[in-house]
């Protein structure tokens, strides 16, 4: 690859920034931009070079250029011991439109909205039951709660014991994912077989209690009033008529887990934390959980996603040479669309680092200039149904208890596996 042609980046050594990017992404993003303007490459250890991009213009040609030449699934690889060979995120080109579109219909906006009360009766429950008067962490508490609505809503659980197994052997299994050594041996080290025997034995009861929902539910008499993801992908069929089967629906359960679970409790830790510090915002949000509005609600969702990216970026792998923003890149290197610059554009966003709902009152959240949830054919599947829930919960939480925060200071942004989350576990006091 002729790498002589890449826009100018940082000259460490690809060692030292990777160590940099590990520690202090967003500093280390800032830096570059200032530097080398909008689009600069980074170099990491073992990895193709990325070229970061943050101008509208050139996320929209990403965003909207040809799928076979610019592959999303491929950097995703890493996931294939837990997520299984059909997973939509490890895919790419006609494989990827096809599980794409079985999946689509259980999560268009007019099907979300037979999710509504389950959400809110889960969200209502947990909520019941987290302690009053005493700083605790709402970050773990968010987890449990998206854990719920994914084991309620995606897997059609309903109350009995294969839900608490589920759930007990999910939780086990999750808190793996995130605890950085085991993460790493499971991930890293050793033999791609070794890592997957590793997984498979890690996941085998998981998997047993999956596939008997997938039987119990296949033979449902109720299946076709049955509304939940699980039943969707039941009905669904393949382009020549064949049902998915059942591999292929564990794999994808697996992925719609993976994909929404640590993301959306993230994103409400996010949320609590930004609006408790901001107590116009707060009592706007109260004083519209009392009637059946939730404009303000979607603009304090859509704002801390612009503010606090769970994710700062997403990435496609040339399969060809490609002009891009105007750049001749060669293939095999990585274009980034930079969620996280993008966001702090002040030409997009006046005073970039404010938290102001309102800004999304006036504007609609632009397809190239608001990215938590990527763009083109690769947007997240589950964009609008995190946005539902994110909605639901605030509006139980803040409709239903006085919040504070346990500390003034706002929370650092620190680094979970690749998502970003409050320093300090989102530390509240309800009244
Ligand atoms: C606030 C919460 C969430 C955030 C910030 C988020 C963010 C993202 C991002 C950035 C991508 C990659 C998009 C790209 O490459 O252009 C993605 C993909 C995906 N997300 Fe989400 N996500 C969230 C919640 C969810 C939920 C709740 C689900 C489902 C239950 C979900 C399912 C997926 C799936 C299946 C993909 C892969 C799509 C594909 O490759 O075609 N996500 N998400």
């Amino acid at each position: 690859m002729n790498v002589d042609i890449l826009p100018p980046g940082p000259r460490w050594p690809a060692a030292l920034q990777s160590a940099v990017w590990i520690f202090w992404p967003w500093q280390f993003m800032n830096r570059a931009r200032a530097r080398y303007g909008d689009a600069f490459t980074l170099r990491f250890a073992g990895e193709a070079p990325m070229v970061m991009v943050s101008d509208p213009d050139v996320v929209r040609e990403v965003f909207t250029g040809p799928p076979e030449l610019l592959h999303a699934g491929e950097a995703n690889q890493i996931l294939l011991p837990v997520v299984g060979v059909n997973s939509v995120l490890l895919l790419d080109e006609d494989a990827h439109k096809a599980q794409r579109r079985l999946l689509m219909p259980a999560f268009r906006g007019s099907h979300l909205q037979s999710y509504v009360d389950t959400i809110t009766a889960v969200a209502r429950a947990e909520i019941a039951r987290w302690p009053r008067g005493e700083a605790i962490r709402l970050h773990p508490r968010m987890q449990a709660l998206t854990l719920e609505v994914i084991l309620r809503v995606v897997f059609g659980l309903d109350q009995g014991d294969r839900l608490d197994e589920l759930r007990a052997g999910l939780q086990r299994t999750l808190a793996l994912t995130v605890n950085p050594v085991a993460a790493m041996f499971l991930l890293l080290v050793g033999p791609q077989t070794m890592r997957t025997a590793l997984t498979h034995r890690l996941l085998k009861n998981v998997d047993r209690l999956l596939y008997q929902q997938i039987a119990a539910q296949r033979g449902a008499d109720d299946l076709d009033e049955r509304t939940d993801v699980l039943s969707m992908l039941l009905k669904a069929d393949h382009e020549d008529g064949r049902p998915m089967s059942d591999n292929e629906i564990r794999d994808e359960l697996m992925t719609l887990l993976l994909a929404g679970h640590e993301t959306t409790a993230s994103a409400l830790a996010w949320a609590v934390e930004r609006i408790i510090r901001h107590p116009d915002v707060q009592s706007r949000l109260v004083e519209e959980s009392r009637t059946d509005a939730d404009e303000y609600a979607d603009a304090v969702v859509k704002e801390t996603l612009r503010l606090r990216p769970v994710l700062s970026f997403v990435s496609r792998r040339l399969k060809a040479p490609m002009v891009i923003g105007g750049m001749s890149l060669p293939a095999g290197v990585a274009v980034v669309p930079s969620i996280y610059l993008m966001h702090r554009r002040s030409d997009v966003y006046p005073d970039p680092e404010q938290f102001r709902p309102e800004r999304f009152l006036h504007d609609r959240a632009g397809t190239y200039t608001w990215l938590p949830f990527g763009g083109g054919v690769r947007r997240c599947l589950g964009a609008t149904f995190a946005e539902v829930e994110m909605r639901i919960v605030l509006r139980e939480l803040f409709g239903g208890v006085g919040i504070r925060p346990a500390e003034a200071k706002s929370e650092p942004v620190h680094r979970r596996s690749i998502t970003h989350v409050p320093g300090r576990g989102a530390c509240v006091i309800i009244e």
